[in-house]
Formats: C-alpha cells, structure tokens, sequence
C-alpha cells in the first residue's frame, strides 16, 4: 500500500516537472519568436539605410551618401517637369540673363540658335567658375561656330561664312576670268554658309539629343532684333586663320 502511494507521489510529481517543462519551453519558443521579429525589423531597417545610401550616391554621382546633394539630378527637380509637361517657356534675352547661375534656386540655362535648354546638369561646365559659364544665360550662337569665346557672345550669325571663305588676291585671282570668278565666289560663299549651319547645327543637335539637358523653351526677340546690332565682324584669331584662296593650277 505505502509502494502504491510512493508511486502515485512519484507519477504526480513527474506530472508537474512535465507541465513545467512544457510552459517553460513554450516562453522560450515566444522569447525566441519575438526576438526573432525584432532581428527581421533590423535587418530591413539595416537594409533599407544601406540601399538608401547607395542610392543617394549613385544619383548624386558620388556627392552625397544622405540625399544632401547640391546638384539635384534634373528628375529630382520640380523644373524639369514643370518644362517637359508645361509646354515651352518663352524669355526675352533680359529674362534669359537671369538663368547663368548667380541667382539662387534659379536652374542653368543657355540658349543656341534660339532654343532655351537647361544645362543644370551641367554645373561644373556651365555653372559660375565652370570652364564654359560664358554660355550660361545667353544665346552665343556665334561662338559656337567660331570658338571665339570673348568677341563672339552674341545670336548674331551676320558675315560669320567670311571665316570659311579665301581671302582675294589680284594676282592668284588674275588665273580665272571675271565670269569664272563670280560662279566661283557663289560656289565658295554657298560652301561657307553651309559649314555655318552644319557647325551652329552640331550643337543644336547635342543639347537636344543630351540625356543630360533638356529643352525648355525659345528666346522671345523682338521682330527687328538683328537690324537694330551693328554688323559683327570676324573676331581677330578667325581673321588671322583666313588664307588665299588657293592657285588655279594646284586645284
Ligand atoms: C568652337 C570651338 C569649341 C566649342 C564651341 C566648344 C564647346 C564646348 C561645350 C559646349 C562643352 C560642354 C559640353 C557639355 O555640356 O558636355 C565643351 C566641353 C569641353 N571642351 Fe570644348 N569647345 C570648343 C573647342 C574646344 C577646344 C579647342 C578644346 C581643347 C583644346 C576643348 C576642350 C573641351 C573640354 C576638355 C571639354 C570638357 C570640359 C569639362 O569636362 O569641364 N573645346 N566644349
């Protein structure tokens, strides 16, 4: 009788060390689960802050880690959109001056030809010590075409084919008849004009075609714009370059 008893004791108290066992290990199941939830939320939380960081490196092409970037990337910018779905905006060249990178918020523009593009993308070229900020706020057309960087920072293309045509020369000139002469002068000053367009073209084609820039608008010039300049003249260094046209007998 005692024996049964002592076993009834016994199974009874094995009865409870189970049942402690078992809620002890289902705490530990539920600290294991929760401690696990908090590692998955570090770990996204980790990620998140490396992919944001690269992130910001990349776009800002290795300027900023944190989105600090001074030079937003155009798709960043409320300006882009604002030209790529507002329609085109129209400056006068007063207006246009405004956009060279001296006032504050204000994008970089230049203009070629007439057409407005944002050069923000640019900054380092374009911006205030970049090594073409000459081109910022204005249509230089002409210089496009000529490189002369300081005489030619104007829209005004008047007289620029004389930088691809031959200087006259009586004696070399005396080689062809006055006829010949004429058809010849018309075929080279059609020459010369057509290198014109094509180099002030080249350019047009560029900032078009540029990932980097984008067209915005058009300079709004008044009808009469270009009688009202004095007549440009070819800037010294093209004068310089300029030769006699070549002899008859060397053609
Ligand atoms: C008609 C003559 C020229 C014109 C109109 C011109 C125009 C330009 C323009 C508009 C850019 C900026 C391109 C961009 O936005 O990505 C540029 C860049 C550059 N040009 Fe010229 N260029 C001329 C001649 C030259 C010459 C003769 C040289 C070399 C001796 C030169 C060297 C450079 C260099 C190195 C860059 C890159 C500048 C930089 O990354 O900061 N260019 N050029």
């Amino acid at each position: 009788m005692a024996d049964t008893e002592l076993r009834q004791r016994k199974a009874k108290a094995d009865d409870g060390h189970a049942k402690e066992n078992a809620k002890l290990r289902a705490k530990s199941q539920q600290d294991d689960e929760s401690g696990s939830v908090r590692l998955d939320i570090l770990r996204v939380l980790t990620f998140l802050f490396i992919a944001s960081c690269g992130l910001s490196y990349v776009i800002s092409s290795g300027e900023s880690f944190f989105w600090g970037m001074q030079n937003k990337p155009y798709y960043l910018k409320p300006d882009w959109w604002k030209a790529k779905f507002g329609g085109p905006i129209y400056l006068t060249p007063d207006e246009l001056a405004q956009y060279n990178g001296y006032e504050k918020g204000k994008p970089l523009y230049l203009a070629v030809n007439g057409t407005i593009f944002d050069v923000s993308n640019g900054l380092n070229m374009y911006g205030i010590g970049g090594s073409y900020h000459f081109f910022a706020g204005r249509d230089a057309s002409r210089a496009y075409v000529s490189g002369c960087f300081q005489e030619d920072l104007t829209p005004d293309l008047r007289g620029l084919e004389d930088m691809y045509l031959p200087i006259d020369d009586p004696e070399i000139d005396s080689q062809w008849t006055s006829t010949e002469m004429k058809e010849l002068k018309e075929k080279e000053l059609a020459e010369a004009k057509e290198r014109v367009h094509s180099g002030l073209k080249h350019w047009v084609d560029f900032f078009t075609n540029s990932p980097k820039y984008q067209k915005v608008g058009y300079v709004k010039r008044e009808e009469d714009w270009l009688e009202k300049l004095p007549l440009p003249e070819l800037c010294k260094s093209n004068q310089q370059k300029r030769k006699k046209r070549a002899r008859r007998d060397q053609n």
